[in-house]
Formats: C-alpha cells, sequence, structure tokens
C-alpha cells in the first residue's frame, strides 16, 4: 500500500471518528427521556416535542425548565393554536441552569430569568422574561417579568438536575404571557431591551437592563462563572474527542493494512 493511500485512509477514519464523537458528545442530555421517567409530566413532554422545543433544549448547555403536571396541562384552554402553545412553553424553559440551592441563594432574594420566549424574538416589551423571587417563607415563586404581573407559580419540587446543563423544575401553574403597555413600563423610557439575536446560546441575561432599584449583582457573577466553566469542559471533551479518534483510525488503518 502506498504511503499517499494509506494517509487517505488515516484521514477518512480521523474524519469518521471525529464526527461521530463530537456530535453526541455536543448532546449530554435528552428532556424528552429525563421527563419519561415521570408519568405526571407526559402532556408537556409531548409537546415539548410536538412544538420541536424538546430538541431546542437538548442542542444548549445549559437550560432549566419550568415543568407542569399533566393536571395543569388538562385545564388550560383546549384551543390554542400550536404556536400558542409554542410560545406558552417557550416562557417555561429558561436559557440557564438554575437548581433548587441556586434560587434559594440568590443574593437579592430575586432574580430575573430570560426565557425562550426572548430568543425567539416574539416576545414584547418584558414578555419573554421570568421574576423568580425567594419569599419570606423560603418559598420559591415564579411571575411574568412585566411590570404589575403577580408571582402565581410556585416550586414543588426539582424533577431532575445534571449540574451545570440541565435542571428541570416543577411548578404549580402555567406561567401566562402577560400584556407589556409600554406607559406602564418603568424601564421603556430610559433603557429600552438590549437587542438580542435569536438563538444565540451564550447569551445569558439575568437581570434587567439597567434597573431602577437595586435588583442586579448577584447574578452577573454567577452567570460569568458558569461560562466560564462550561467553556473549560467543553474543550477539554473535545480534546479527548480528537484523541480517541486518532486512537481509534490508526487501530482501524492498522486492521485494514494488516
Ligand atoms: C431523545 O429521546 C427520545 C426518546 O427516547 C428519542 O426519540 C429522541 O430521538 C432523542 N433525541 C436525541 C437528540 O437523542
Ligand atoms: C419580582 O417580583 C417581586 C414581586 O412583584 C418584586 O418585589 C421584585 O422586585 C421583582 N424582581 C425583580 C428582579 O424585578
Ligand atoms: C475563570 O474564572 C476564574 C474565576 O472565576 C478566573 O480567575 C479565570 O481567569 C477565568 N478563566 C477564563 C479563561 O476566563
Amino acid at each position: 500500500m502506498s504511503s499517499s493511500s494509506s494517509s487517505l485512509i488515516l484521514f477518512f477514519f480521523f474524519f469518521l471518528f471525529a464526527s461521530t464523537f463530537l456530535f453526541t458528545s455536543s448532546n449530554s442530555f435528552n428532556i424528552t427521556e429525563i421527563l419519561e421517567q415521570n408519568k405526571d409530566f407526559s402532556t408537556f413532554n409531548k409537546l415539548l416535542s410536538q412544538t420541536q422545543l424538546a430538541s431546542t433544549i437538548n442542542s444548549r448547555q445549559t437550560v432549566t425548565v419550568l415543568a407542569l403536571s399533566n393536571d395543569v396541562m388538562s385545564s388550560s384552554s383546549p384551543d390554542r393554536s400550536t404556536d400558542e402553545i409554542k410560545n406558552i412553553l417557550s416562557l417555561h424553559i429558561v436559557v440557564d441552569y438554575y437548581d433548587i440551592k441556586k434560587l434559594k441563594d440568590l443574593k437579592d432574594k430575586t432574580v430575573i430569568l430570560t426565557t425562550l420566549l426572548q430568543s425567539s424574538g416574539q416576545a414584547k416589551g418584558r414578555q419573554g422574561f421570568v421574576n423568580a423571587t425567594v419569599m419570606k417563607n423560603g418559598d420559591v415563586e415564579f411571575g411574568s417579568a412585566v411590570p404589575g404581573s403577580i408571582l402565581s407559580a410556585k416550586l414543588i419540587d426539582s424533577v431532575a438536575s445534571q449540574p451545570p446543563s440541565i435542571s428541570v423544575l416543577h411548578i404549580s401553574s402555567e406561567l401566562p404571557i402577560m400584556i407589556d403597555l409600554p406607559n406602564d413600563s418603568p424601564y421603556k423610557s430610559s433603557s429600552p431591551l438590549p437587542a438580542q439575536p435569536p438563538g444565540d446560546d451564550d447569551y445569558t441575561y439575568d437581570e434587567p437592563p439597567s434597573p431602577p432599584s437595586s435588583a442586579p449583582a448577584a447574578s452577573a457573577t454567577a452567570s460569568h462563572g458558569k461560562s466560564n466553566s462550561t467553556n473549560g469542559v467543553a474543550a477539554i471533551s473535545s480534546q479527548f474527542d480528537v484523541a480517541f479518534a486518532v486512537v481509534m483510525s490508526s487501530f482501524c488503518l492498522f486492521m485494514k493494512v494488516w
């Protein structure tokens, strides 16, 4: 065998294995399988798949799903279009990792979470943001971040968590998409929402643009630490993939030549 054809084969196997392993390692969780463990979330799970939100969730490096049980889902209006369902479910998918501990440890006891509805470009004003607040009694409550909204959903428990990538939290009721009246918004005149490119995975936005009150700081440091560590993990795992691919392709080449 000439040396040029053997290096061609080596190249072929290198790319075969490199692509296989890089592809699989980018999906370290499957929301459909996580929710299948618990029958109470079967409706929510089915709708995530139907709206293709399941694959959006799986493609993220960090995500928190605010899951609704079947009895809550069955009490919601039956005549919603697929687009409406997709928008409502998108408001239940936070583009950052929050488990119970991280919520309860919030320095300011409250945080504005960015959801997939915001990255979809379908949201007006603050519709795509969720307010999570730790109450005096220690309960965590969620509501729309649109000014004047109430915190209508309670954190019930954690369904699953794989830090630092995915957390699934069971909440008591559906978060409504509130109408954001520009005149009512304290953020409107002074600071419009920053532009956010749809589908930008590394974009995390945990706090109001330039809040008039004292909300901010705590979450900013949290998200910096996170992006730093996830990048490190990604770099290590892809180096491992390449090394593995080289070993495997050399092995295959050896078998072939032999
Ligand atoms: C996730 O799991 C479901 C059910 O097992 C499967 O149909 C789907 O293809 C999986 N998705 C990925 C990206 O592996
Ligand atoms: C979240 O809502 C509560 C109750 O309405 C409010 O006190 C708190 O300031 C809000 N949090 C943020 C970060 O705006
Ligand atoms: C990662 O974060 C640590 C502390 O949070 C910091 O000291 C370090 O410089 C960061 N590394 C990178 C590559 O950003």
